[in-house]
Order: C-alpha cells, then sequence, then structure tokens
C-alpha cells in the first residue's frame, strides 16, 4: 500500500497497523479506559476477526497492546473472534477468579465460516484484560443459526443476574438472555421487529440513561445497527427495562437516529466508567477510500444523556467531558478566540492548521441564510467541504459536493439532520481529524460523523454567512500535534 500519513488521526484512536471495524469489550478498569476492537491482525482489510486491545487514561491518547483475542484455527474448524463485550466479576460470579482476584469475562459471537454459524462464546482474563483463555464448555448459547451475533452483558442490579442483549440479525429482533454465573443463559424475551427493519441487525446493547439531568429519572435507550446499501444506520429506541423485558415508550415504527452521517456505526458504550457517565464509541466506516497502513478508526467518544425536546424524549450526545478535560493539553498553544464578530461577505479566515483542529462556535445568525465553515479548502481551486446550519431548512449540514475525494454514494454527499434554534443562535461544534469530520449542533442534539479524504494541501479554514451574522463566540483547538 501507499502509506497515507496525511490522513492519520491525531485525536482519535486508530490501530498501528491494519484493519479494525467494531469497538468491543468497552471496559473501564483501574483507572483506565479499556478498547478491544475487530481487528485483522496480518492485512489492511477485514478478515481474521481477532480483538485488538488499547488503553487510555484520557480518551485521546492510547497504549497498544498485543491482540488480546486470536482467532483460533483447529483442522476443520476457523473460529473468528466478532464483536461483544466485557464485564468485571466482582463477585466471582463465573468462578474464574484465582486468589481472590475477579475475572474480566468477555462475551462475544464466534463465527464458524467453514460451518456457517455464529454462537455466544465467553472467555476469561486472569492478567487485567491482557489475554483471556477461551472457556472449555463453549458455546454457552447455540441456536445453530448462521446470524445470530453481537452480545453486550451488564449486571442488572435490580433482578440480581446478568443480562445480554444480542441480534437476531435476520429476524430483526434483539434477543434478551439472563444469567447468574455468565456461563448458563436463559432467554428472557425479544424485542422487534420494530423501526427501521430493511437490513440485518448488528451490535444490540441497552443503557440507563439519566432524563434532563435528574439522576431519579431514568429511562433505557436499546441501540441497533444496520448496515446495508442506504450507508449504515444506528437507530435507537427509548423505553423501560425491568429486569426481563424493554417495552418502547414510542410506537414501534417510530425510527430515532443516532447520528445523520453515514459513517457512525456498531457503537457501543464503556461498562462501569467513572461518574457512572455513559460513553458510546462508534466505529467510522470508509469503505470507500484506501488508508495505510491502517484502515478504520473510532469516533470520539460521545457523553450520552435523555433530554426532552419537540421532537419528545430524544439522545444528547456532546463529545465525552473526558475527552475535552484533556484537550488543552494536546493543543499547540492557546486556542483562537473570537468574540462578537461580524462575518464579512468575504468570510472569517481562520487558522486550519494540518486539518487537525476542533471548534466550539456559537453564531448569531441574524438574517443570513446558512452559517457555518468551509473545512478543508485548497486554495486556487473550489475544493472544499461546507459545514454549517440551514436557517431556511432548519437543518444542520455537511455538503461534500465539492470535496477533494469522492468517496460517498451520491445519496451521501449531503447529509442533514433537521434542528431547530430559538433566538437565532445556533451551536456548533466542528471537529476535523484529518479524514474525520465530526459535527455537533445546539449542545448536542444532534450528530452528523463522516469520512473525509482532502490533499495534503486542502488546509483552509474559514468561516461564512450566506446573509448577515456574526460570531458570538468561538474557540478553536490546534491538534496538529501528532497525540499518540
Ligand atoms: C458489524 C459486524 C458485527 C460482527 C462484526 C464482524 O460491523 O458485522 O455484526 O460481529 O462486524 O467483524
Amino acid at each position: 500500500g501507499v502509506p497515507t500519513p496525511q490522513w492519520r488521526p491525531a485525536y482519535h484512536f486508530t490501530p498501528q497497523n491494519n484493519w479494525t471495524n467494531d469497538p468491543n469489550g468497552l471496559i473501564f478498569l483501574n483507572g483506565e479506559f479499556n478498547l478491544y476492537y475487530q481487528h485483522n491482525p496480518f492485512e489492511n482489510k477485514w478478515g481474521h476477526m481477532s480483538w485488538g486491545h488499547a488503553t487510555s487514561k484520557d480518551l485521546i491518547s492510547w497504549k497498544h497492546l498485543p491482540v488480546a483475542i486470536p482467532e483460533v484455527i483447529t483442522k476443520d474448524t476457523t473460529t473468528w473472534i466478532y464483536s461483544g463485550s466485557a464485564v468485571l466479576d466482582k463477585n466471582n460470579t463465573s468462578g474464574f477468579g484465582v486468589n481472590g482476584k475477579p475475572p474480566l469475562v468477555a462475551i462475544f459471537t464466534a463465527d464458524q465460516p467453514k460451518q456457517k454459524k455464529e454462537s455466544q462464546f465467553i472467555a476469561y482474563s486472569n492478567d487485567g484484560g491482557l489475554s483471556y483463555k477461551q472457556y472449555a464448555k463453549n458455546p454457552v448459547i447455540d441456536l445453530n443459526m448462521h446470524d445470530f451475533r453481537d452480545p453486550n452483558v451488564f449486571w442488572h442490579e435490580e433482578s440480581k443476574q446478568w443480562v445480554m442483549t444480542v441480534s437476531m440479525v435476520d429476524e430483526h429482533m434483539v434477543r434478551f438472555y439472563g444469567s447468574k454465573n455468565l456461563k448458563d443463559w436463559t432467554k428472557l424475551s425479544d424485542f422487534g421487529p420494530a423501526g427501521f427493519t430493511k437490513n440485518g441487525w448488528e451490535c444490540p446493547s441497552i443503557l440507563p440513561l439519566v432524563v434532563d439531568g435528574n439522576p431519579a429519572n431514568i429511562k433505557w435507550v436499546l441501540f441497533v445497527s444496520l448496515g446495508g446499501e442506504h450507508g449504515p444506520l444506528i437507530q435507537y429506541f427509548v423505553g423501560d427495562f425491568d429486569g426481563t423485558t424493554f417495552k418502547n415508550i414510542n410506537d414501534n415504527s417510530k425510527i430515532l437516529k443516532t447520528d445523520y452521517g453515514d459513517a457512525f456505526y456498531a457503537a457501543i458504550a464503556w461498562r462501569d466508567a467513572p461518574q457512572n457517565k455513559k460513553i458510546l464509541l462508534g466505529w467510522l466506516q470508509n469503505g470507500r477510500q484506501e488508508t495505510y497502513p491502517w484502515k478504520g478508526q473510532m469516533s470520539i467518544p460521545h457523553d450520552l444523556s435523555l433530554k426532552t425536546t419537540s421532537e419528545g424524549l430524544v439522545l444528547n450526545q456532546l463529545p465525552s467531558v473526558f475527552v475535552t478535560k484533556a484537550l488543552p493539553k494536546y493543543a499547540k498553544g492557546k486556542p483562537v478566540e473570537k468574540k462578537n464578530v461580524t462575518i464579512g461577505s468575504s468570510g472569517l479566515k481562520l487558522p486550519g492548521d494540518g486539518n487537525a483542529y476542533w471548534i466550539d462556535a456559537e453564531f448569531d445568525i441574524k438574517n443570513a441564510k446558512r452559517v457555518g465553515f468551509n473545512v478543508v479548502e485548497k486554495a486556487g481551486t473550489d475544493k472544499k467541504v461546507v459545514v454549517g446550519y440551514d436557517a431556511e431548512k432548519q437543518q444542520l449540514f455537511v455538503d461534500c459536493t465539492g470535496s477533494e475525494k469522492n468517496n460517498k454514494s451520491p445519496e451521501n454527499l449531503v447529509q442533514t439532520a433537521p434542528m431547530s434554534i430559538t433566538g437565532g443562535i445556533v451551536k456548533i461544534k466542528v471537529l476535523v481529524d484529518r479524514s474525520s469530520l465530526e459535527v455537533f449542533g445546539n449542545d448536542g442534539e444532534k450528530v452528523i460523523s463522516t469520512m473525509i479524504y482532502p490533499d495534503k494541501e486542502a488546509t483552509g479554514l474559514s468561516a461564512f454567512a450566506d446573509g448577515e451574522a456574526a460570531i458570538k463566540n468561538l474557540k478553536l483547538w490546534n491538534l496538529n500535534n501528532d497525540v499518540k
């Protein structure tokens, strides 16, 4: 391959070498965020699926560790380690602990291509998550199915059991299982089909989230990823979970989207994160463009909550406070700041050095049609990507029609999210990291994540307004530092 350092993100996770897709087994342990990930240790493309491993103290810089769970090859069977989760078995319910030290238990799908079979396996670690031993009596759940995958497990205190969500892919259902010991599992209930059902359901997970900042008010959010021709989608359902059944508070036909871009996929949250935070991490898919010597990257981690809005009770997502707390430490110098500046018809130039930066902006949209930023502008050409808010259409948008590399299907060139504003004020966060672009609107009401592949020289950045508008507040951190 041809090396593509210009697209290697500075403050997002990528494997040092070779392929990644889904995040797996996210668990916070002993002061560190563990990230396992779908990994091909041998090639820069999907295959030989194994769990790669990295840890971080601040969710920005990552320590790369050896493969934690490799594929298993015997004479008749190849077992690939597909997506799943990991739990700390504090009370040693599994009996895998040694010398009074609780084991970590990974629960994942064993994909056996020769047998065309997927079943659920467990493996345990007695060295803090560095290496795992396969349970001798695997599989722990076997329905003799081809597409049955991505178990996500947590301890449900109220019903005093481990609860698993796992995907019945072609049935468009999430199956709930319960267990006392992580080895013996009993079916609790099924949810679905519901919402979007055109593509197979993958990577389900369920989380309790705080509503409107009131810790006494909890609703459960069930996430399901769907691949397929129209670009990836993560839909979510809001409801109640009693230890057996998930009850949707909305009509089952309602479709709620986690992200309005074409990249955010297979997201799951960290278990046991500090301050009871629910931090979601997704894989940013980049199907159409080669990067080398790695392929695939993770999103910025999102802190999740629920918010009552005119659209009902919806998910709110902001870059994790752990990331924003650590960010200044990684920035080159002080952030660039602007306060109450009018954006003229020729725009306002900003330093977009190296295409690795982070903007927090607040616009007063006045009578402008649209406000926002031109990013990855190539001097002397009309190549750029436009990010902003369209007041007429009431949409947050990312317009890639002028982008350098056409890495998108035609229907994804312009990506939009419905968003209303009050008092003419629009807040936008723009995270550009060489090949990824993530946009958060209105303090996390809407998110658009996508991949961009600008030329090395295409680093122009400016604010624009179609009409009269002002920047009330802006902070820009330059992160072109190769934080690793
Ligand atoms: C989602 C997915 C999962 C599966 C894994 C295999 O991207 O297809 O359903 O476990 O990737 O790599």
